[in-house]
């Protein structure tokens, strides 16, 4: 059966889509990307196009199989993994988006945050959902959505409310990785590790929750079906009509960072990963236990296998780490993201400068809608090198907040960390990573674990994988990074990184 049989991943992400195709140990066999454009209508808003996305989606997978020489029949399953939070809605009769996706960095419903805090509710939703409210996650994006929409562009003369042509089910609420299934199967689902990015599950009893519904006016009757994230009874099956000519199951989805944590197979309590992408996002799995927060982190469902318990995780989300290092390539100070190594290892120090990139806000563990980017320290020495040295630090910084909060949170003393992300090839990256958290660093071989490990949840869910043992063999290591500097220098520069982070906050008043 392994043969000539392989699983494929769609990895929708924030900048762009990626295939790959994994074969039985692991490894990639064939891999194709195209980026899509983001959208900025207004400051802090950011917006997808879907159909963009769903179209990429296709040309990524036909050029990587054909690049490969696989046909779709080869395929034994098809596993989806997706940017989390992204939110939009659609006509249930013609598939037509309403409206482009609010992107989960879009920041347009802060003021109705604040609202739910001031109102004293923020507590009970964060009980509910294991979320710190914040317009990060999907809820208040669709009450935004429901709210604007355009009723013309659904083409329907009655009704042209379109929260009451949700509450009839006509229209849709889908994450991306319900879009991307939607469009594979023709079926509304979504798994549990992205519904609980959306702040309207209730993670405990695992359902969508009425109160939280009604405080965002979302109707439940416009929510996808909640499957688990390695589903054995599968989503559904590509069309044999479709683009892919052949019917193949679509078995596994996880949100993205949950995918990298079970691609890194993240399977027992303790174990932790940090992914490098356009932000950060550092997890660990608590096993069956939902760990409730008291240091600013999420929990989170870590993911689940059909006919077995939720596995939860604690989350550190890092709003901008890689999106720093595309910043400095669009102020034209690098023109390629590798060049950062060499730049930061020409200079002893940042020369006490320091560079809080809070473009959208900080996540964890300070969770403060309002602040912006900062740049602390500058004098008229200041060279482009130490811009990039500090932006290098500012993603260790960042990563140092989340981890020291994880281990007061779990009490685990944390040994290892696993990364993965586009940033990890960075190695003065890696090695600073190390020694400011004083914590070995553990790089894999397979560096695409998001897609790999919602290949492993669709593979598992046909039994092309028979067991977690079997995943757990294939993790290889490519470098570990233990750490160099004196704990005396590394508290050094991080009590100067607090400093800073105090002069981004509360900065974008209306
Ligand atoms: O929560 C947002 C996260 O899922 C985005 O990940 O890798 O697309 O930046 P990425």
């Amino acid at each position: 059966m392994t043969d000539n049989t392989y699983v494929g991943a769609v990895d929708q992400g924030t900048t762009g889509t990626r295939f790959i195709v994994f074969d039985h140990s692991g490894q990639i066999v064939a891999n194709a990307y195209e980026k899509h454009e983001q959208i900025y209508p207004e400051p802090g808003w950011v917006e997808h196009d879907p159909r963009e996305i769903w179209e990429n989606t296709r040309d990524v997978t036909n050029q990587a199989l054909s690049d490969a020489g696989i046909t779709a029949d080869q395929l034994e399953a098809i596993g989806v993994t997706n940017q989390r939070e992204t939110t939009l809605l659609w006509d249930a009769d013609t598939g037509r988006p309403l409206h482009n996706a609010l992107v989960w960095q879009d920041r347009r419903t802060t003021d109705r945050i604040e609202t739910l805090q001031e109102e004293d509710k923020a507590d009970d939703v964060q009980a509910k959902t294991g979320l710190e409210p914040d317009a990060y996650f999907s809820a208040t994006k669709a009450e935004w959505l429901l709210d604007n929409a355009d009723p013309i562009k659904t083409q329907r003369a009655r009704p042209a409310d379109v929260r009451e042509r949700a509450a009839e089910g006509d229209v849709l609420f889908g994450t991306i990785d319900t879009w991307v299934i939607y469009n594979l199967t023709g079926n509304h689902i979504t798994d549990v590790t992205n519904a609980s990015r959306t702040m309207l599950f209730n993670i405990h009893e695992m359902d969508w929750d009425d109160e939280l519904c009604e405080e965002f006016r979302v109707p439940r009757e416009m929510l996808p079906e909640v499957r688990p994230s390695s589903d054995e009874e599968t989503y559904g099956s590509t069309d044999a009509d479709g683009f892919l000519g052949t019917e193949v199951p679509v078995a596994g989805a996880l949100g993205d960072q949950q995918a990298a944590l079970f691609g890194q197979t993240c399977f027992e309590a303790g174990d932790a990963k940090n992914t490098y992408g356009t932000g950060s996002f550092f997890l660990m799995n608590t096993g069956d236990e939902a760990v409730t927060s008291e240091h600013g982190l999420l929990t989170t469902v870590g993911f689940q296998r059909s006919g077995d318990p939720v596995q939860y995780a604690l989350e550190g989300s890092i709003f901008i780490t890689g999106a720093a290092i595309e910043w400095l390539e669009d102020m034209q100070l690098i023109e390629d993201a590798a060049e950062t190594e060499e730049l930061a290892r020409s200079v002893d120090s940042t020369d006490g400068v320091y560079f809080v990139p809070a473009f959208t806000g900080l996540g964890a563990p300070h969770w403060d809608q309002r602040a912006r980017g900062t740049i602390v320290g500058m004098t008229r020495g200041t060279r482009r090198e130490h811009i990039v040295r500090a932006t290098l630090e500012s993603i260790a910084y960042q990563t140092r907040d989340v981890a020291e909060a994880m281990e007061a949170d779990s009490g685990i003393d944390m040994q290892t960390l696993r990364v993965d992300g586009g940033a990890v090839k960075n190695n003065y990256l890696c090695q600073l990573q190390s020694d400011i958290i004083d914590t070995d660093i553990a790089r894999p071989e397979v560096d695409e674990t998001t897609a790999l490990g919602s290949a492993y949840a669709a593979g598992l869910a046909v039994g092309y994988w028979s067991d977690l043992d079997e995943l757990t063999a294939n993790w290889q290591i490519d470098r570990e990074f233990e750490p160099e500097m004196s704990n005396e220098e590394a508290n050094k520069l991080y009590s100067r990184w607090s400093d800073a982070v105090d002069r981004s906050r509360d900065w974008a008043r209306d």
